[in-house]
């Protein structure tokens, strides 16, 4: 059983597995979070070149975030002690910045989430290295179409596992796997809340999606096999067989008749190439 409740966008929450419904207020907060979240990804598309460490893009993402009036969720956040993450090439998720320089081929995510007036806004995009492989670069194009698809499933009646089923059909349509063990979450004024977005399901499955719900689509979409492993760090997240794995992110609100994407490029910038 579901339990929804409305909110009134302004005090503490429960974290109780109660999927919550937003009016205005919450739009509103969530389309300024959202927009300085995309507006960071924008301005990382000029810095992802060989050579730079994560830590120097890590160090742009938080001084953006502070800069635009925010924090980054991130920063202490479970003993998390960076900005963003930032995974390349089989790491899945959850990269930690370091002094690792990126290299000519690699493919990167750079996952974002300022907190601003109280309201997060969590995207996530790929970055193409200098001159990467065809089949990466389709991993990458087919990922975001995923996500993209995913989105348009989104609209009051419709249920929760048709996002899933939508981009699982997508993803292994092109023989890739989809990833299990990480999936979108209910967002607003709390970071990782209910629902727990999958993004292999069955359609007509879960949560029946309302006017007011919060939540991400970030499906992480692997060359190979599915299964992922966690690192000894306790955080970065490998695919097993060592393939590349992709993935893109954007923070949604369901409305009257579809849904708002919080987390747009406000300069058209959602997918590579951005050239
Ligand atoms: N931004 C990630 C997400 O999409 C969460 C990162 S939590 C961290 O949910 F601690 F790893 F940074
Ligand atoms: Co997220
Ligand atoms: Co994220």
């Amino acid at each position: 059983m579901t339990d929804y409740m409305t909110v009134d966008d302004t005090g503490v929450l429960p974290r109780d597995g109660t999927i919550k419904l937003h009016g205005p207020a919450g739009f509103a907060g969530m389309r300024k979070a959202g927009r300085l979240a995309a507006e960071i990804l924008d301005a990382l598309v000029p810095l992802v070149r060989p050579g730079l460490t994560t830590a120097a893009l890590d160090d742009v993402v938080r001084q953006m975030t502070l800069d635009g009036g925010a924090v980054p969720a991130t920063l202490g956040y479970r003993g998390y002690t960076h900005s963003c993450c930032i995974s390349i090439n089989h790491v899945v998720c959850h990269g930690i910045p370091s002094e690792k320089t990126l290299k000519d081929g690699d493919i990167v995510n750079i996952d974002v989430t300022p907190l601003l007036d109280g309201w997060h806004g969590d995207t996530s995009r790929m970055y193409l290295v200098g001159d990467v492989p065809l089949k990466a670069r389709r991993l990458v194009e087919v990922t975001y179409e995923c996500l993209m698809i995913g989105i348009e499933q989104a609209r009051p009646g419709a249920r929760l596992g048709d996002i899933g089923a939508a981009i699982q059909r997508h993803a292994e349509g092109h023989r890739y796997g989809v990833v299990r063990e990480f999936c979108g979450h209910g967002l607003g004024r709390l970071f990782h809340d209910a629902p727990e977005v999958i993004h292999a399901a069955r359609a007509g499955s879960g949560p029946e999606l309302r006017a007011g719900m919060f939540f991400t689509i970030e499906p992480m979409i692997n060359l190979g096999k599915p299964p992922v492993k966690l690192l000894e760090d306790g955080w970065t997240a490998v695919t097993r067989d060592r393939s590349l794995s992709a993935q893109f992110e954007h923070s949604i609100g369901i409305t009257e008749d579809g849904c708002e994407v919080f987390t747009a490029s406000p300069r058209g910038l959602n997918k590579p190439p951005y050239a």
